[in-house]
């Protein structure tokens, strides 16, 4: 089901991000990027990649990604130029230990199973490499709140049915009821393997970041 939605939407996926998000989304990327905080020349997989846009910000900040993804239409549409597999990400075709991070930027709450994708990060990066995950988020503000369910339930699908596709656009706000708490969210990369790892809410809210360090 996420495979075929994210084909159907692929053509417009990054226009209607720039449109829904107000450009916030190139923000928070960018961000995201800076605090995987890696050196130059690192080898960073970017899961879930989509179109490509992580990947670009990548590059820029002088690392060598590689994209992945299930859909094939998102992998047909990305203009990012990294190397790019078709690949279910809770099952990542690489060794152990063989790369330096992982970026993964607003897929969590598609995956069946997160205690396995953080499982399958801790084991592909090496000791010492970084993760960092970002994911719409809940805020806590009440009012900010009350406005972002406002807008990601009645405008969003609106914006979506008319650019896109309607049936997406419905979906996509939903699903951040599938992700648990940051708490919980952090404690599921703690005890995966990344100790030191930290929730930073973007934005007021509407975004999350972790990031976090593979023990050694
Ligand atoms: C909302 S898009 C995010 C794309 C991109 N990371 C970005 O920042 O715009 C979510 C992506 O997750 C991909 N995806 C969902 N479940 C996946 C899985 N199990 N394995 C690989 N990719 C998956 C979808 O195909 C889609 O491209």
């Amino acid at each position: 089901m996420v495979r075929n939605m994210f084909d159907a939407i692929s053509p417009r996926y990054d226009m209607v991000n720039r449109i829904m998000t107000f450009r916030l989304d190139v923000r928070w990327r960018r961000r995201a990027v800076r605090d995987l905080a890696l050196p130059t020349g690192s080898t960073v997989l970017d899961l879930a990649a989509g179109t490509g846009d992580l990947c670009i910000d990548l590059a820029r900040a002088g690392l060598l990604p590689i994209s992945m993804d299930l859909s094939f239409g998102m992998l047909f549409h990305d203009r990012s130029g990294a190397p790019r597999a078709q690949a279910d990400i809770l099952n990542l075709p690489v060794p152990h230990a063989s790369v330096d991070g992982i970026i993964c930027g607003f897929a969590l709450r598609n995956l069946v199973d997160l205690d396995q994708f953080f499982a399958e990060c801790a084991r592909a990066i090496r000791p010492g490499g970084r993760i960092a995950l970002l994911d719409v988020g809940v805020p806590h503000n009440p009012l900010i709140r009350f406005g972002n369910n406002i807008y990601f339930g009645k405008i969003v699908p609106k914006i979506g049915a008319l650019l896109s596709d309607g049936a997406a656009y419905r979906y996509l706000p939903k699903s951040v009821a599938y992700l648990p708490d940051r708490t919980v969210l952090v404690q599921k990369l703690r005890d995966a393997g990344f100790s030191d790892a930290t929730h930073t809410q973007l934005s007021g809210g509407l975004t999350q970041l972790m990031v976090g360090t593979r023990n050694p």
